[in-house]
Protein backbone atom coordinates (compact mmCIF):
# COMPACT_ATOMS: atom_id res chain seq x y z
CA UNK A 1 0.00 0.00 0.00
CA UNK A 2 2.46 2.13 1.31
CA UNK A 3 4.31 2.27 -2.90
CA UNK A 4 1.03 2.94 -3.97
CA UNK A 5 -0.06 5.25 -1.96
CA UNK A 6 3.36 7.21 -3.01
CA UNK A 7 2.90 6.44 -6.80
CA UNK A 8 -1.05 8.27 -6.32
CA UNK A 9 0.74 10.83 -4.44
CA UNK A 10 3.06 11.29 -7.33
CA UNK A 11 0.23 10.92 -9.69
CA UNK A 12 -1.49 13.85 -8.11
CA UNK A 13 1.81 16.25 -8.02
CA UNK A 14 2.64 15.88 -11.68
CA UNK A 15 -1.19 16.15 -12.48
CA UNK A 16 -1.30 19.16 -10.38
CA UNK A 17 2.16 20.68 -11.89
CA UNK A 18 0.74 20.04 -15.88
CA UNK A 19 -2.22 22.29 -14.59
CA UNK A 20 -0.50 24.81 -13.17
CA UNK A 21 1.38 24.72 -16.99
CA UNK A 22 -1.59 25.04 -18.71
CA UNK A 23 -2.86 27.87 -16.68
CA UNK A 24 -0.09 29.66 -17.51
CA UNK A 25 -0.13 28.68 -20.99
CA UNK A 26 -4.03 29.69 -21.43
CA UNK A 27 -3.11 33.10 -19.55
CA UNK A 28 -0.09 33.42 -22.07
CA UNK A 29 -1.99 32.48 -24.72
CA UNK A 30 -5.23 34.73 -24.17
CA UNK A 31 -2.29 37.97 -23.20
CA UNK A 32 -0.88 36.84 -26.86
CA UNK A 33 -4.83 37.02 -27.95
CA UNK A 34 -5.59 40.05 -26.62
CA UNK A 35 -2.56 42.18 -28.25
CA UNK A 36 -3.43 41.08 -31.55
CA UNK A 37 -6.89 41.76 -31.02
CA UNK A 38 -5.60 45.63 -29.81
CA UNK A 39 -3.39 45.92 -32.79
CA UNK A 40 -6.15 45.15 -35.21
CA UNK A 41 -8.53 47.40 -33.78
CA UNK A 42 -5.89 50.36 -33.90
CA UNK A 43 -4.73 49.53 -37.15
CA UNK A 44 -8.59 49.15 -38.88
CA UNK A 45 -9.30 52.31 -36.87
CA UNK A 46 -5.98 54.04 -38.45
CA UNK A 47 -7.11 52.92 -41.59
CA UNK A 48 -10.39 54.39 -41.49
CA UNK A 49 -10.09 57.24 -39.70
CA UNK A 50 -6.56 58.38 -41.36
CA UNK A 51 -5.56 60.76 -39.22
CA UNK A 52 -3.98 63.67 -41.25
CA UNK A 53 -2.14 66.42 -39.43
CA UNK A 54 -3.72 70.41 -38.40
CA UNK A 55 -1.83 72.92 -40.27
CA UNK A 56 -1.30 76.17 -39.34
CA UNK A 57 0.11 79.12 -41.79
CA UNK A 58 0.04 82.74 -41.02
CA UNK A 59 -1.08 83.96 -44.28
CA UNK A 60 -1.36 87.51 -43.39
CA UNK A 61 0.54 90.31 -41.16
CA UNK A 62 0.77 93.52 -40.78
CA UNK A 63 1.79 95.56 -38.61
CA UNK A 64 0.46 99.53 -37.62
CA UNK A 65 1.61 102.56 -35.41
CA UNK A 66 5.04 101.09 -34.26
CA UNK A 67 6.80 102.88 -32.29
CA UNK A 68 9.78 102.63 -29.33
CA UNK A 69 10.56 104.50 -26.78
CA UNK A 70 13.09 103.66 -24.41
CA UNK A 71 12.48 100.06 -24.17
CA UNK A 72 9.14 100.10 -24.49
CA UNK A 73 7.10 99.26 -27.63
CA UNK A 74 3.81 99.94 -28.85
CA UNK A 75 2.60 98.36 -31.99
CA UNK A 76 -0.69 96.77 -33.89
CA UNK A 77 -0.49 93.79 -35.39
CA UNK A 78 -3.33 92.16 -37.83
CA UNK A 79 -2.69 88.41 -38.33
CA UNK A 80 -4.93 86.08 -40.33
CA UNK A 81 -3.80 82.80 -39.08
CA UNK A 82 -5.58 79.57 -41.61
CA UNK A 83 -6.19 76.59 -39.59
CA UNK A 84 -6.62 73.52 -41.86
CA UNK A 85 -8.05 70.42 -40.66
CA UNK A 86 -8.21 68.15 -43.97
CA UNK A 87 -9.30 65.11 -41.59
CA UNK A 88 -12.56 63.38 -43.43
CA UNK A 89 -13.38 61.71 -40.56
CA UNK A 90 -12.19 64.38 -37.40
CA UNK A 91 -13.34 67.26 -36.00
CA UNK A 92 -12.03 69.42 -33.57
CA UNK A 93 -12.49 71.24 -30.73
CA UNK A 94 -10.48 73.97 -29.34
CA UNK A 95 -10.14 75.58 -25.86
CA UNK A 96 -8.11 78.40 -24.45
CA UNK A 97 -7.19 79.34 -28.00
CA UNK A 98 -4.12 82.25 -27.47
CA UNK A 99 -2.00 83.89 -30.40
CA UNK A 100 0.77 85.69 -29.28
CA UNK A 101 3.26 87.75 -31.02
CA UNK A 102 7.17 87.77 -29.81
CA UNK A 103 10.08 89.70 -30.70
CA UNK A 104 13.08 86.96 -30.47
CA UNK A 105 12.70 83.59 -28.37
CA UNK A 106 11.45 85.38 -25.20
CA UNK A 107 10.44 88.64 -25.21
CA UNK A 108 6.39 88.67 -25.78
CA UNK A 109 5.26 92.13 -27.24
CA UNK A 110 1.58 90.99 -27.99
CA UNK A 111 -1.80 88.78 -27.03
CA UNK A 112 -4.18 88.59 -29.62
CA UNK A 113 -8.14 88.30 -29.08
CA UNK A 114 -9.34 85.09 -30.00
CA UNK A 115 -12.57 83.27 -29.37
CA UNK A 116 -11.19 81.19 -26.78
CA UNK A 117 -13.28 78.16 -27.70
CA UNK A 118 -14.85 77.06 -31.11
CA UNK A 119 -15.07 73.76 -32.74
CA UNK A 120 -13.77 73.03 -36.48
CA UNK A 121 -15.66 70.63 -39.04
CA UNK A 122 -14.11 67.85 -40.48
CA UNK A 123 -12.37 68.87 -44.01
CA UNK A 124 -12.34 73.15 -42.94
CA UNK A 125 -9.96 75.26 -43.27
CA UNK A 126 -11.07 78.52 -41.17
CA UNK A 127 -8.68 81.71 -40.96
CA UNK A 128 -8.97 83.52 -38.16
CA UNK A 129 -8.69 87.14 -38.28
CA UNK A 130 -6.79 88.18 -35.17
CA UNK A 131 -5.84 92.02 -33.76
CA UNK A 132 -2.73 91.79 -31.10
CA UNK A 133 -2.14 95.22 -29.58
CA UNK A 134 1.64 96.25 -27.89
CA UNK A 135 0.87 98.99 -25.36
CA UNK A 136 3.60 100.15 -23.61
CA UNK A 137 5.56 96.65 -23.95
CA UNK A 138 8.61 96.50 -21.78
CA UNK A 139 10.83 94.36 -24.24
CA UNK A 140 14.49 95.20 -22.24
CA UNK A 141 17.27 97.42 -24.06
CA UNK A 142 18.64 95.13 -26.00
CA UNK A 143 15.25 93.80 -28.00
CA UNK A 144 14.26 97.90 -28.24
CA UNK A 145 17.65 98.78 -30.10
CA UNK A 146 17.24 95.68 -32.39
CA UNK A 147 13.17 96.71 -33.22
CA UNK A 148 14.64 100.28 -33.68
CA UNK A 149 16.85 98.93 -36.35
CA UNK A 150 14.50 96.90 -37.98
CA UNK A 151 11.59 99.65 -37.79
CA UNK A 152 14.32 101.99 -39.42
CA UNK A 153 15.06 99.40 -42.02
CA UNK A 154 11.54 98.94 -42.87
CA UNK A 155 10.90 95.43 -41.49
CA UNK A 156 9.70 93.87 -38.01
CA UNK A 157 10.65 89.68 -37.98
CA UNK A 158 8.27 87.99 -35.47
CA UNK A 159 7.47 84.94 -34.39
CA UNK A 160 3.98 84.25 -33.97
CA UNK A 161 2.53 81.19 -31.46
CA UNK A 162 -0.26 79.44 -31.13
CA UNK A 163 -1.33 77.72 -28.28
CA UNK A 164 -4.69 75.94 -27.14
CA UNK A 165 -6.20 72.85 -25.64
CA UNK A 166 -7.81 70.50 -28.36
CA UNK A 167 -10.09 67.40 -28.75
CA UNK A 168 -10.54 64.99 -31.69
CA UNK A 169 -13.51 63.91 -32.51
CA UNK A 170 -14.48 60.91 -34.16
CA UNK A 171 -18.11 59.32 -34.79
CA UNK A 172 -19.25 61.87 -31.90
CA UNK A 173 -16.54 60.70 -29.43
CA UNK A 174 -14.07 63.30 -28.46
CA UNK A 175 -10.83 62.20 -27.36
CA UNK A 176 -8.98 63.07 -24.09
CA UNK A 177 -7.38 66.97 -23.69
CA UNK A 178 -4.47 67.32 -25.48
CA UNK A 179 -1.88 70.70 -25.48
CA UNK A 180 -0.69 72.19 -28.59
CA UNK A 181 1.44 74.52 -29.84
CA UNK A 182 2.58 76.04 -32.59
CA UNK A 183 5.53 78.32 -33.55
CA UNK A 184 5.31 80.22 -36.94
CA UNK A 185 8.81 81.89 -37.48
CA UNK A 186 9.83 83.97 -38.46
CA UNK A 187 7.08 86.09 -39.80
CA UNK A 188 8.41 89.13 -41.61
CA UNK A 189 6.25 91.86 -41.81
CA UNK A 190 6.93 94.73 -43.88
CA UNK A 191 6.12 98.00 -42.66
CA UNK A 192 5.56 100.12 -45.80
CA UNK A 193 1.88 100.68 -46.81
CA UNK A 194 2.10 98.48 -49.82
CA UNK A 195 4.23 95.79 -48.02
CA UNK A 196 0.86 93.29 -47.29
CA UNK A 197 0.57 92.83 -50.90
CA UNK A 198 3.43 90.69 -51.10
CA UNK A 199 3.84 88.87 -47.73
CA UNK A 200 4.76 85.32 -47.98
CA UNK A 201 3.13 83.25 -46.14
CA UNK A 202 4.47 81.37 -42.98
CA UNK A 203 3.65 77.76 -41.97
CA UNK A 204 3.73 76.79 -38.46
CA UNK A 205 5.84 74.02 -36.43
CA UNK A 206 2.62 72.30 -34.56
CA UNK A 207 3.41 69.70 -31.40
CA UNK A 208 0.28 68.26 -29.96
C1 LIG B 1 2.33 103.97 -26.21
O1 LIG B 1 1.01 104.41 -26.08
C2 LIG B 1 0.73 105.02 -24.83
C3 LIG B 1 -0.74 105.38 -24.84
O2 LIG B 1 -1.52 104.27 -25.12
C4 LIG B 1 1.62 106.22 -24.64
O3 LIG B 1 1.38 106.77 -23.37
C5 LIG B 1 3.07 105.80 -24.76
O4 LIG B 1 3.92 106.93 -24.70
C6 LIG B 1 3.30 105.08 -26.06
N1 LIG B 1 4.63 104.54 -26.09
C7 LIG B 1 5.37 104.52 -27.18
C8 LIG B 1 6.66 103.77 -27.08
O5 LIG B 1 5.03 105.06 -28.25
C1 LIG C 1 -15.40 76.02 -41.61
O1 LIG C 1 -16.14 75.95 -40.43
C2 LIG C 1 -16.71 77.18 -40.01
C3 LIG C 1 -17.44 76.91 -38.71
O2 LIG C 1 -16.54 76.56 -37.71
C4 LIG C 1 -17.64 77.71 -41.08
O3 LIG C 1 -18.13 78.97 -40.67
C5 LIG C 1 -16.90 77.85 -42.38
O4 LIG C 1 -17.76 78.24 -43.41
C6 LIG C 1 -16.24 76.52 -42.76
N1 LIG C 1 -15.43 76.72 -43.96
C7 LIG C 1 -15.45 75.91 -44.99
C8 LIG C 1 -14.54 76.23 -46.11
O5 LIG C 1 -16.18 74.94 -45.04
Amino acid sequence: MPPAATRSRGIGESGGHASRVSVVRCIVASMLAAVVVAGLVALVFWLVVRPKPIEYTVTRAVARHVSVTGDAVNATFYLTVAVDNPNRRVSMRYDNVEIRVFYGEDTQLAVADVAPSWHQPRRNETALQVRAVARSAAVGERAARELERDVAAGEVAVDVRVSAGVRFVVGGVASRYYHLRGTCSPVNIGLSPSAARSFKSVPCDVEI
